[in-house]
């Protein structure tokens, strides 16, 4: 390459190949690396086996101008790399507390066992990872170097990076995103992170033809923090975004029960800048891969240090109640729901994803299970992954919305899917048994349903 830093990616999953393949696109020279030889082989034959909108053209795109290349061999891997991003999973761990960090200790002693002398490398940890991994990480890479012997001096550094990508417009959040946040405090690292950075901060690259820049968008600000801070960023982001929708979904049952609509509520409070109308949609809560761990994880923390987070815990406990009220008003509707046909709309936690990690649909659908209904489900790209991942779960599937309908007692919002809200409810109200409505995510227009003829529930509205 030209002028492009050298980066590589230890770990090609969703976030791991997000990076890699953005990297690429903006002239950097990027290597992808993955234990896994199947994902490796796929992905250079420009196959991306996850659902992430463009990511397969971008990475198409780089493989195509030899900006981007992957591999499993680990020296290869790191032998040019200025700049080495952590992207491994960081996943829950068995025992339900805290998180798995397996992933993350192996890669870092690997990273330690295969690196050279040389120039500086900057290490990059972008998996989320408890608060103060970045040491961890370095002893980590310390042990592994220790093993090559008296390999000779080895110049690196470990600095924080979090990311805020959300699944279905990662590669937007990547290229567009609020801000970037660089946790470290060696002054090389940060002068590294930032140059890679620049076309980003400041803008400076022809947008893909596929994602135009977002008007309005200006320079990105940079945040240079210490390593812990950038950790604890990332947390609190996430921990704060899921709290406020927690807290707009404990007005929406008050709006329940006062009869006020927490749709103008959200509008009316949201349009105070101090608060903003973004992440204020009530219904049945929040899944996903993140916040769930996220907030658990933040809890735990404060744990260790015998401080107990009130409002974290509040939050998390609204939201595991929050999926059941469907279920309630379901009860109010029908009354008893046993041997009646329930039709769930939508599995994945949230649109544009057959991410089901969290995902509210299995909780619902479980309990609807156990008080004796007959549960159908439809989701328009995550039915194949429920069938494979969650095998066991009481119900079958439907070929569309109308299959779903045809004899249903009552369908059931819980993703908001286009797909759903842009269908022909008319004759979604002729092919139901009784057209009964229960909307998760008050996506519908209730007075248009009300006007078909529904019964129409939703969330505070
Ligand atoms: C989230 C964060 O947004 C992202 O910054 C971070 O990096 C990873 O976690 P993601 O999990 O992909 O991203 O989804 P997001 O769009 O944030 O939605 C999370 C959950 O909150 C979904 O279940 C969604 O349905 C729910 N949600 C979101 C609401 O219930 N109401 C809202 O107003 C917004």
């Amino acid at each position: 390459g030209d002028d492009g830093v050298k980066v590589t990616v230890i770990g090609t999953g969703w976030v791991g190949l997000t990076t890699a393949a953005v990297f690429a696109f903006l002239g950097n020279d990027v290597i992808g690396y993955d234990v896994n030889e199947k994902l490796i082989e796929e992905l250079r034959a420009g196959r991306v086996p996850f659902f992430e909108p463009h990511l397969e053209e971008l990475t198409r795109e780089g493989l195509a101008n030899r900006r981007l290349s992957f591999t499993t061999d680990i020296g290869a891997a790191l032998s040019t790399a200025e700049i080495i991003f952590l992207a491994v999973g960081t996943p829950p761990a068995p025992d339900g507390r805290g998180v798995e960090m397996s992933f993350v200790s192996r890669a870092a002693t690997v990273i330690g066992e295969n690196l050279r002398p040389g120039k500086l490398r900057v290490v990059v940890n972008k998996s989320t990872v408890p608060v103060g991994s970045n040491g961890w990480v370095d002893s980590f890479i310390r042990q592994g170097l220790a093993q090559q012997g008296d390999a000779g001096p080895v110049d690196f550094v470990v600095a924080s990076n979090p990311e805020f990508l959300r699944e279905g417009s990662a590669i937007a959040d990547t290229l567009y995103p609020d801000r970037v946040v660089i946790g470290a405090t060696d002054a090389r690292a940060i002068e590294a992170l930032t140059r890679l950075y620049h076309p980003i901060l400041t803008q400076d690259f022809t947008p893909p033809s596929f994602l135009p820049r977002p008007a309005g968008r200006g320079k990105v600000p940079l945040v240079v923090v210490d390593p812990v801070t950038a950790e604890l960023i990332k947390y609190a982001a996430n921990a704060f975004l899921a709290t406020k929708i927690s807290f707009i979904n404990e007005i929406a049952n008050l709006c329940d029960f006062v009869g006020a609509n927490v749709k103008d509520v959200a509008r009316g409070i949201g349009l105070d800048h101090r608060i903003g109308e973004a992440f204020l949609n009530a219904g049945i809560g929040w899944g996903g891969s993140c916040f769930p761990k996220d907030v658990i994880a933040l809890i735990r923390e404060a744990e260790a240090y015998g401080y107990e987070a009130k409002l974290l815990k509040a939050a998390y406990e609204v939201n595991a109640a929050q999926r059941f009220v469907v279920i309630r008003k379901l009860q109010e509707v029908l009354k008893t729901v046993r041997g009646k046909t329930i039709g769930i709309l939508g599995l994945a936690f949230k649109p544009n994803t057959d991410d089901l990690r969290g995902a509210p649909a299995l909780d619902i659908i479980r309990k609807l299970g156990e008080l004796g209904a007959i549960v159908r489900a439809y989701d328009p790209v995550a039915m194949h992954r429920c069938r494979a991942e969650v095998p066991d779960l009481p119900a079958s599937y439907a070929n569309d919305i109308y299959n779903l309908a045809t004899g249903a007692d009552a369908l059931v919002l819980v993703t908001e899917w286009e797909e759903f809200t842009q269908a022909n409810w008319a004759d979604i109200a002729r092919l139901m048994r009784t057209p009964v409505v229960i909307d998760g995510r008050n996506a519908l227009n209730k007075k248009y349903l009300e006007g078909l003829g529904f019964v129409y529930r939703g969330v505070g509205v």
